[in-house]
């Protein structure tokens, strides 16, 4: 046995023994047990080692206890999801007493014909419906985590104590990509992104048993990361700052993972763009397909300084709508040239959508020239991911949607730029 086995097995048998050893259910870990001595593979290993870390990062004296501490962080998202059904039967109400400020004839003629009042109680039976859903992901969360119901029940109730309501919005927009990227509805807009990415991975030199290191930064709720861990020959981690994003995720990744076994009402919020009023309220379930949850390592955390110390340490990194999220365009530009080692490749797609606080709001050909004065040299990505976006810049195009209806009257999508950016 190679020290570095030995090593590795003496860890695994130290944190069996352990008293503080971790719950295989929730860190993706599964042991095979060989008579009295347990083996795990060295995906099972990062993922234990990830945990630990994680771990230490919750812990309340890891830094300023303030709404930046990932723990608060992750209370916060708890107490929104915990909050759903409040926060989102408090708009009906809104919407209900706004109706009556139509005419009491108006009314009558409304509820003889399409039944308004009826509508508005059938939402706010599915927005009960949706909060089963939400509650699960709060006890998923707990499980996962191992933050304890009183700990949540007190955060919240200094929340309300304090006014703060929980943010619905995240929420939403947060159960929203569970279509985005785990439903059959979500396949299509999927298939747009998806590939451009992959098929430029797939060409990839690669071996079995020394894999490509790939990381995938702001990763949502990990769909396209899974893709990539199914090609053979990458070793896949993600990243995610948003614990709303976070607790969704493992939420998928709760056992028994099984195909469809989930499933909720996720256009209630939006009464714009719906053709039907059944279309607006039919559920949609998940996940579309059998997914193993050990293949990706979640990295939670600020893409910018969590993997300090793991410089040039990644082959690949995949980019899908994310570099537009950055406060500073040019930290996230230096961070992905870090990251990978000389000669690494930075696959990126996605729209140029500034939030709303950024430092930088940059234009394409900025992006470009900045990221070459970082380092890079750009390649063609090539057809499979549109057409070129100016002659004079080495960039694809696509139409791509995002979190689209597919049902829906609206067609909102970007002309997500693509590109494929070697380390010098
Ligand atoms: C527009 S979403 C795209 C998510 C995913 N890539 C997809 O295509 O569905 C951008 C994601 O980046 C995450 N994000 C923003 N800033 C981040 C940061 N500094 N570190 C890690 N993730 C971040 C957001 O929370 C969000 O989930």
């Amino acid at each position: 046995m190679n020290s570095k086995i030995f090593l590795l097995v003496l860890s695994i048998l130290a944190s069996v023994v352990s008293s503080e050893s971790i719950d295989p259910v929730s860190s993706g870990a599964t042991p095979k047990l060989v008579e009295n001595i347990t083996l795990v593979d060295t995906q099972n290993l990062r993922h234990e080692e990830e945990y630990a870390r994680l771990q230490t990062r919750l812990g309340r004296e890891s830094q300023v206890w303030d709404g930046n501490h990932p723990r608060q962080r992750l209370l916060t998202a708890l107490y929104g999801f915990r909050q759903y059904q409040e926060r989102h039967i408090e708009e009906v109400q809104r919407w209900r007493s706004l109706y009556k400020k139509v005419s009491k004839s108006q009314r009558k003629t409304i509820e003889s014909t399409i039944k308004y009042n009826h509508k508005l109680n059938t939402v706010e039976h599915l927005i009960e419906v949706n909060d089963e859903l939400a509650q699960e992901i709060v006890q998923t969360g707990l499980h996962f985590y191992g933050i304890s119901q009183s700990e949540l029940d007190e955060f919240s109730a200094d929340q309300i104590r304090e006014g703060k309501k929980a943010d619905r919005t995240s929420v939403a927009q947060a159960m929203k990509h569970f279509v985005r990227d785990w439903a059959d509805e979500g396949r299509g807009e999927r298939e747009e992104s998806f590939t451009c990415l992959l098929g430029q991975l797939i060409e990839m030199e690669r071996e079995i048993n020394a894999p490509l290191k790939v990381l995938v930064p702001g990763g949502g709720i990990g769909r396209l990361a899974h893709e990539i861990a199914r090609l053979d020959g990458f070793e896949v981690s993600m990243n995610e700052w948003s614990m709303y994003m976070n607790l969704a995720y493992r939420q998928i990744m709760r056992e028994p993972i099984i195909s469809n076994s989930q499933s909720y009402h996720p256009w209630l919020d939006w009464w714009s763009h719906h053709a039907t009023t059944s279309d607006m309220q039919r559920a949609v379930s998940f996940p579309d397909s059998f997914v193993d949850k050990s293949a990706v390592l979640l990295v939670e955390g600020d893409f910018t300084t969590v993997f300090n110390g793991e410089e040039g340490q990644y082959d690949v990194l995949v980019t899908l709508f994310f570099i537009d999220t950055a406060r500073n365009l040019l930290t996230y530009l230096e961070t992905i040239h870090r990251l990978l080692r000389p000669g690494g490749t930075w696959l990126n797609l996605g729209p140029l959508l500034y939030g709303t606080a950024p430092f930088l709001q940059l234009s394409l050909d900025e992006v470009i020239s900045l990221a070459r004065a970082v380092g890079f040299e750009f390649e063609d990505p090539g057809d499979v991911c549109g057409d070129v976006s100016f002659n004079e810049l080495p960039v694809r195009s696509k139409e791509i949607s995002y979190g689209r209806n597919v049902r829906g009257l609206n067609r909102n999508g970007f002309l997500a730029q693509s590109w494929r950016a070697i380390k010098l």
